[in-house]
């Protein structure tokens, strides 16, 4: 997540899934291909969406703090439309822009008082990987759990048990997405064998070739498949 206080920026984004036992491997594999370590993540997202009587359709806000953190901060994301045109739809990554900044606590009272309202809670569990392949890439493997009631991450269950979400991300800019876009796709060709990755929303099952790939990558720690 950015340190500056309010940003305004696009990014590129793919997503997958992968069954929860091959995760060790993904784990293997990645470490192999980035040569930095895993950062755990536990990660708190709120989202707020305005009520129809505001009018001007429905907006919708994320409330994101990372409990990982010696100290966790808020923050207020707000994704944008994709990018149309100029090819945006023959490529099978997303480009998109992202609004974010820096909020006290106190936000979720202010998001109510604007008539938001909380439309559904998560906790994502896992880890992060963040490198240098062309782009800033990172990749976030995550296990999505939603809340039985109110705040209460300590209840949290998985939404999908046995299944973990994985997104690989890249900040990007009008100029130069095109040579982001070919560094994540590129990249991707090395998960291809554990994990299949598109445009969010695409569904995507989980490759066939997973279990026998995640032996593999166990059984000589990453070695045959780099
Ligand atoms: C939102 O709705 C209000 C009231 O209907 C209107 O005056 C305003 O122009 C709208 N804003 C946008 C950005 O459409
Ligand atoms: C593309 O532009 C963004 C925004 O300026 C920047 O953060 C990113 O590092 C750039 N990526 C490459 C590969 O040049």
């Amino acid at each position: 997540m950015s340190s500056r206080l309010e940003s305004t920026f696009h990014e590129c984004v793919v997503q997958g899934i992968i069954e929860t036992q091959h995760v060790e491997a993904l784990e293997i594999l990645l470490q192999g291909l980035c040569g930095v370590h895993r950062e755990r993540l536990r990660i708190h997202e709120l989202c707020l969406k305005s009520s129809p009587n505001l009018g001007n359709g429905t907006s919708e806000f994320w409330l994101v703090s990372d409990l990982e953190q010696p100290e966790p901060t808020w923050t207020v994301r707000h994704i944008g439309g994709a990018m149309r045109g100029a090819g945006a739809d023959q490529i099978s990554v997303l480009v998109r822009s992202v609004a974010e900044s820096r909020v006290s606590k106190n936000a979720l009272r202010l998001f109510y008082a604007l008539g938001y309202r909380l439309d559904h809670e998560l906790l994502r569990v896992g880890f992060s990987f963040h490198f240098q392949r062309g782009a800033q890439i990172t990749v976030t493997v995550s296990s999505v759990n939603k809340m039985l009631k109110l705040h209460a991450i300590d209840e949290a269950v998985p939404v999908t048990p046995g299944i973990q979400l994985v997104e690989v991300t890249a900040p990007a800019s009008g100029e130069n997405y095109t040579e982001v876009v070919a560094a994540i796709t590129s990249f991707c060709e090395h998960l291809a064998p554990l994990l299949h990755l598109s445009k969010p929303g695409v569904l995507t099952g989980v490759v066939p070739t997973a279990a026998a790939a995640a032996a593999s990558l166990m059984s000589d720690g990453g070695g045959t498949i780099l």
